[in-house]
């Protein structure tokens, strides 16, 4: 998974240099922006968002003008009408516990041999998490937790809940190496993701009585708004948006409940990206029609920030917003004028301790990590919905085998766990850790 470096993040404008027309990829214009306006030939200047325009690949008009023009937020109209979302969707339903996670934890409980630490480790399978659907051939599995969801709720006279990850963009994971999916663009990548979805909303579609929360593409748009230099995100621009927008618009069908991922503070939270972000954010949402159960985002996935930190981490140096709750009270307002009125699930999975990276935007495997809060709608915050466990602990973020296709350099780092097998597989000594580790202790 691509975690932005905290540095580069305030370093929208490239330097300027003493060149007429702007690279393959560099930037052309934007608010402030005093650098060449023209592109390269074989390179169009398109507007991303008011604070950078880009050259993309394409012979678009030659001329200084971009090929659309920007709109500017405004904040003197006040919200735009929307469709009313729908309420809290965790309100008066138990959350189904997801038997894959609960058999990962009871398998690596299985192994440790201090029985303190087994039996807390034990206690980590009775954690709901989320299930990542992150290949097309998991899909088929949903209706199995749908329907013992259902039956559990017919037997008990409760109503469940089943909380899922949707992960199978085309060109997934474009700034990183470590999580690329099964799906490419130049390979019928879009039309594969829509058949995944059909496959989710499928089965969904037979359990009405379930409901169903679902995070949208970890990473996928917090890529669109800070990564489009690097030419895979470029490139995979027009798939994430029709992707993205095909998801929400056919899980809007079926009521599922939706929270896009949106990063987390140390990325769309530095204040150069604030508004960029939450331009993206509302306007793919207004596009898609204002979908009702697109609920909000979701934030900190498979991060390590704490929801509410008692003092900075010094990492977060030079960001106001340097823990979850800054950065969801500045998002809030923006989303709410560009007219998305979201709400918020932040994870806190991994958010056990603080002050354990050396950069903010170190992603993988960090060390002394530790199991955080444990989910709950004690939020204290009107803006948050849930408290949740979105990553499942235990799961590895990247290998640190450099000959794997799959290695990325983040997972190399002085503070990243050695010996990590691949993205997904458990990692049965980071489990521990996290464990060891817990705050409140399990
Ligand atoms: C993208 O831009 C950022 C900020 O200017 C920079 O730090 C980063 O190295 C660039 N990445 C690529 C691939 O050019
Ligand atoms: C590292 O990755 C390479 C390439 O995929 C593979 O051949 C090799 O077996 C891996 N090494 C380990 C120790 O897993």
């Amino acid at each position: 998974m691509s975690r932005f470096s905290a540095l580069t993040a305030l370093l929208l404008s490239l330097p300027l240099l003493a060149i007429a027309q702007s690279p393959l990829y560099g930037q052309c214009g934007g608010n402030g922006w005093t650098g060449p306006k023209t592109c390269v030939s074989g390179a169009t200047c398109t507007v991303i968002n008011d604070w950078y325009w880009q050259c993309l690949p394409g012979n678009g008009p030659t001329s200084s003008s971009p090929t659309s023009t920007p709109t500017t937020t405004t904040t003197t109209g006040g919200p735009q009408p929307t469709v009313p979302a729908a309420g809290n969707p965790y309100t008066g339903y138990e959350i189904y516990l997801s038997p894959y996670y609960a058999a990962e934890a009871q398998a690596a409980a299985a192994q440790i041999s201090d029985a303190t630490q087994k039996a807390k480790a034990l206690k980590v399978a009775q954690i709901p998490t989320f299930t990542w659907f992150d290949v097309i051939a998991k899909t088929s599995t949903l209706g199995d937790y749908l329907a013992e969801a259902s039956a559990l709720g017919k037997s008990s006279g409760k109503k469940y809940l089943v909380q899922i990850v949707v992960y199978d963009l085309p060109d997934r994971d474009c700034a990183a190496l470590a999580s690329n999916g099964e799906f490419s663009i130049a390979n019928n990548g879009l039309n594969n993701y829509k058949g995944y979805i059909d496959q989710l909303v499928a089965q969904i579609k037979k359990y009405p009585d379930v409901r169903v929360v679902a995070v949208i593409e970890p990473d996928s748009l917090a890529n669109l708004v800070t990564n489009l230099n690097v030419s895979k995100c470029a490139n995979a621009q027009t798939a994430y948006k029709a992707g993205v927008t095909y998801a929400l618009q056919q899980l809007n069908s079926v009521g599922v409940y939706m929270y896009l991922d949106a990063g987390h503070a140390g990325w769309l939270g530095w204040p150069a990206n604030l508004n960029p972000a939450a331009q993206l954010f509302s306007q793919l949402y207004r596009d898609a029609g204002s979908p009702q159960y697109v609920r909000g985002l979701a934030t900190n996935v498979a991060n390590y920030n704490a929801l509410s930190a008692s003092s900075p981490d010094p990492v977060t140096q030079g960001n106001p917003n340097y823990d979850e709750l800054h950065y969801i009270n500045a998002l809030a307002p923006a989303l709410q004028s560009g007219g998305f009125p979201a709400h918020f699930i932040v994870d806190q999975g991994r958010s056990g301790v603080q002050n354990i990276r050396q950069q903010w935007g170190d992603w993988c495997n960090v060390k002394g990590a530790g199991f955080g809060q444990r989910p709950t709608l004690s939020t204290g915050s009107s803006l948050i919905d849930a408290i949740v466990w979105i990553k499942p602990g235990g799961e590895c973020d990247g290998t640190t085998n450099t000959s794997s296709p799959r290695y990325d350099s983040h997972c190399g780092l002085s503070d990243a766990t050695p010996n990590a097998p691949e993205a997904g597989q458990w990692f049965q000594a980071y489990f521990e850790t996290l464990v060891r580790n817990a705050s409140p202790p399990l």
